[in-house]
């Protein structure tokens, strides 16, 4: 949590950007599990955390763009949840903390949305992604949970974006924390890693040391020798001799910044030829993706850079062919990378995606592409400093689409189906680093974690 006065700020900008209507802000609450009182893992709402840094369940935030007041709303624990859950911050206490000056209980700020309604306000809120929220909002503003998404206020959306697109210095560190600990999950998990282990097994190293250094899983780890099923989350296998292992898994940090890292390397203490040769090419992708971020570019166009490496190299082992310019132009490489280079990453690590890709990840000039592969790609727009982004390429075997794109012929001026026969069962290979965009280029955080073939052999090694 940072000073109250990062809070007062970016607030106050807030109000001025919006500049009239009641602004909405809903924390999240607790969810049950398979029973209320047996819930899952407490998560606030990112931009609440953004504007209020306050963790706990049942608050919602009112702030008025017209008279600049903020409120904060929620209910004081009483003697009988004190006995069950400990004593808890007073709102009063957590407003300070915050430096808000005005709390009512929860039950005011429906009224007071009602209210404002009522008089014909504007009534800005973000989409929700909860269905308590939509209740809510439903009950105070007579939305229909089905046009909630359509009908939230896109002057709200674009204010927020704009300001937890640029991440602060403080904001950075915190990055660089949730690294430190992502970086000691994947050298524990490259550590554990030998044939008999099972996925679970790495799995449980990962999240075991996240909670051991006060942090939890940014997502739900990916740690599979399956790495072409792209998000993964089955644990079911052990490891043999001879496979890949595919991890992508991050640390959010006790405020909540995440962390997100794939590595991917042999079960054996080496790689084999075949698996090296896929592997350089994935590094070499990865590295001019890197070197390709600074502001001013289209990321659109670092996910093309990177899609033309990965064409080169398959190229060069004879599984794509012909003019590779046309073939990624045509989007013939997605059948080995059938998704996009990356993503922002903040206090979510897919960084605002509740609030829509299209204000977060494109612009009016930078449209979303609908080919195959590259309509995945979450980030397309020129780069910004202080943007925190994810390049994360990667080459795939995924037989059900190898197969249903041999039957139709599709791409096969580009691609040699027969070579690719020969990699079927290699499985999948995904490097992946966060970069912050700066002034004069980019600075990939986090401490090293060992990425060229010889640093990972050596570390398995050693
Ligand atoms: N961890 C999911 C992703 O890399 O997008
Ligand atoms: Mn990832
Ligand atoms: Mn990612």
């Amino acid at each position: 949590m940072f000073a109250a006065n990062t809070y007062t700020a970016r607030r106050e900008r807030l109000l001025k950007e919006v500049a009239s209507g009641l602004i909405v802000l809903l924390g999240n609450r607790e969810v049950g599990m398979n029973y209320h009182a047996n819930p899952y893992h407490f998560r606030q709402d990112s931009t609440f955390l953004y504007f209020f840094g306050l963790q706990h369940a049942g608050l919602g935030a009112l702030l008025d763009a017209d008279s600049g007041e903020v409120t904060l709303f929620g209910d004081d624990l009483e003697l009988d949840d004190i006995v069950w859950m400990g004593p808890h911050p007073t709102l009063i206490e957590s407003a300070v903390r915050v430096g808000v000056k005005n709390t009512a209980a929860y039950a005011e700020m429906g009224k007071r949305v009602q209210a404002a309604k009522e008089a014909g306000r504007v009534v800005h809120f973000l989409p929700p992604y909860r269905y308590r929220n939509m209740y809510e909002l439903q009950q105070w503003l007579g939305i229909p949970i089905e046009k909630q998404k359509q009908e939230a206020s896109e002057t709200l959306i674009r204010a927020v974006v704009a300001q937890r697109s640029i991440k602060s210095e403080e904001e950075v560190m915190e990055m660089e924390k949730a690294l430190a600990i992502t970086r000691a999950m994947h050298l524990a998990v490259m550590k554990g890693a030998k044939p008999g282990k099972t996925e679970a097994q790495l799995a449980a190293i990962a999240e075991g040391i996240a909670l051991g250094m006060n942090g939890h899983l940014a997502y739900p780890a990916i740690l599979t020798i399956n790495g072409h099923i792209l998000h993964n989350h089955d644990h079911s296998h052990a490891l043999q001799t001879g496979q890949l292992v595919l991890g992508d898994f991050g640390a959010e940090t006790d405020s909540c910044y995440a962390g997100d890292i794939t590595r991917t390397f042999p079960v054996d203490g080496r790689f084999t030829e075949k698996q090296k040769e896929i592997y350089q090419i994935v590094l070499a992708a990865e590295l001019v993706g890197i070197e390709a971020c600074k502001p001013g570019v289209a990321y659109q166009d670092v996910h093309r850079k990177a899609a033309r490496i990965l064409a080169e190299g398959l190229a060069a082992l004879g599984l794509m062919k012909g003019d590779l310019d046309e073939a990624v132009a045509q989007g013939a490489h997605a059948l080995f990378f059938p998704h996009g280079l990356g993503h922002m990453i903040g206090l979510d690590v897919h960084d605002m995606e509740d609030l829509g890709e299209q204000y977060v990840g494109y612009s009016e000039s930078i449209h979303r592409s609908d080919q195959f592969g590259t309509a995945y790609l979450r980030l397309g727009r020129e780069l910004e400093t202080g943007f925190v982004l994810t390049v994360e390429p990667g080459i795939y075997f995924i037989p059900e689409l190898i197969d249903q794109w041999q039957a139709e012929k599709k791409f096969s001026d580009f691609i040699d189906y027969g070579k690719v026969a020969e990699y079927r069962g290699f499985t999948g290979v995904r490097i992946e680093d966060n970069v912050l965009i700066t002034a004069d280029g980019h600075r990939v955080l986090g401490p090293p974690i060992p990425k060229s073939v010889e640093e990972v052999e050596a570390y398995r090694n050693g």
